[in-house]
């Protein structure tokens, strides 16, 4: 069976990874007790053991409890440096990564704090690894659209060093339009846009997201195969749809890997890409989503990797001489 070694050997672009959901549980030990933070966990086995989660808020309320070891900008070096190493050894050659400054400024430490740490260890991916990656600034749609207002305000003197635009977080009751002002302020800044819907939330937050903030991608949109109509549109307009499988086992998006919607969406004709959303939390980064979806999914074979993995190349925002010269 070549299929594994190939799903690994594939160059791939990460367009879905939260850089706080790649902390591991020893790094949050270690950050810990560098920090002189105490956690309400006994062990490095007993905070694994508590990643049990029944949906998105589950598992986001010890996502923003585990963040809250990172104090300095060595943190946030060390914790992307880390995914890096991670994401190079299984052949990514691009990341475009999401962080939460909300995450952070709500607990006090500076905008710059968390975005020099990033940065540095952007550049040293860049140098030592010859990894591809930028950073994309995620607004969290559970707080109010004057506080993502604000951010952006704390982010603009920094604007050099990310490329885009997020939304994330909880997404019941908090649709698309609800930032409607500050992503049209950010895409006047000529920043990429991008938005999660169709995760939890309902197929209309993916056309809201689309038509209200004129995002490039959406994040997950999973449920948009409940839509037939927003399929075409999404199919026509050749809309890619950042899935990451293991993220929706393990959040009860989907109840086995075997009846997950990707095949359908790529028999509809919809670009689909393949990621690990929050891979420290959810089982597993890029070659174990991918090795655990193609395994489950035996519909998918060697044609289906090469396309998605091209897709993901192409759907990145790097320029379009970069992607001659992998494509
Ligand atoms: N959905 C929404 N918000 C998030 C996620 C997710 O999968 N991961 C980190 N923040
Ligand atoms: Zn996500």
């Amino acid at each position: 069976e070549h299929l594994p070694a190939l799903l690994c050997a594939l160059p791939k672009a990460e367009l879905h990874i939260h850089i706080e959901g790649s902390l591991e549980p020893e790094l949050i030990f270690e950050l810990a007790q560098r920090n002189g933070v105490a956690l309400p966990y006994a062990s490095v086995e007993a905070l694994r053991a508590a990643y049990a989660f029944t949906d998105l808020q589950s598992f986001l309320d010890i996502y923003y409890a585990g963040a809250s070891v990172l104090l300095h900008e060595a943190d946030f070096f060390d914790m992307a440096w880390a995914y890096f190493q991670r994401a190079h050894a299984d052949n990514v050659v691009r990341a475009e990564v999401f962080f939460d400054p909300q995450t952070h400024t709500e607990r006090g430490i500076p905008f710059e704090v968390v975005i020099q740490g990033l940065h540095r260890a952007c550049e040293r991916a860049r140098t030592e690894l010859g990894l591809s990656c930028d950073l994309i600034l995620c607004f969290l749609r559970h707080l109010s659209e004057d506080s993502a207002m604000a951010t952006l305000d704390e982010a603009l003197p920094w604007q050099h060093l990310f490329i885009g635009v997020g939304l994330d977080s909880s997404e019941q009751g908090h649709p698309p339009a609800k930032f409607a002002r500050v992503f049209a302020r950010c895409r006047a800044l000529g920043l990429h846009l991008v938005a999660h819907a169709g995760e939890e939330g309902p197929p209309a937050y993916v056309r809201e997201a689309l038509d209200v903030l004129k995002v490039e991608r959406i994040d997950h949109g999973v449920r948009s195969i409940e839509d037939p109509a927003l399929m075409q549109r999404l199919a026509t307009e050749g809309v890619t749809l950042t899935v990451c499988p293991l993220s929706n086992l393990k959040l009860g998006v989907v109840s086995t890997l075997a009846v997950h919607p990707l095949p359908m969406l790529l028999a509809a004709g919809v670009k689909v890409t393949l990621h690990s959303d929050d891979p420290a939390y959810f089982g597993g980064y890029m070659n174990a989503n991918w090795l655990a979806t193609f395994e489950a999914l035996p519909t998918l074979g060697a044609a289906e990797a090469i396309t998605l993995a091209r897709d993901s190349l192409k759907a990145s925002w790097v320029s379009e001489a970069q992607k001659m010269r992998w494509l």
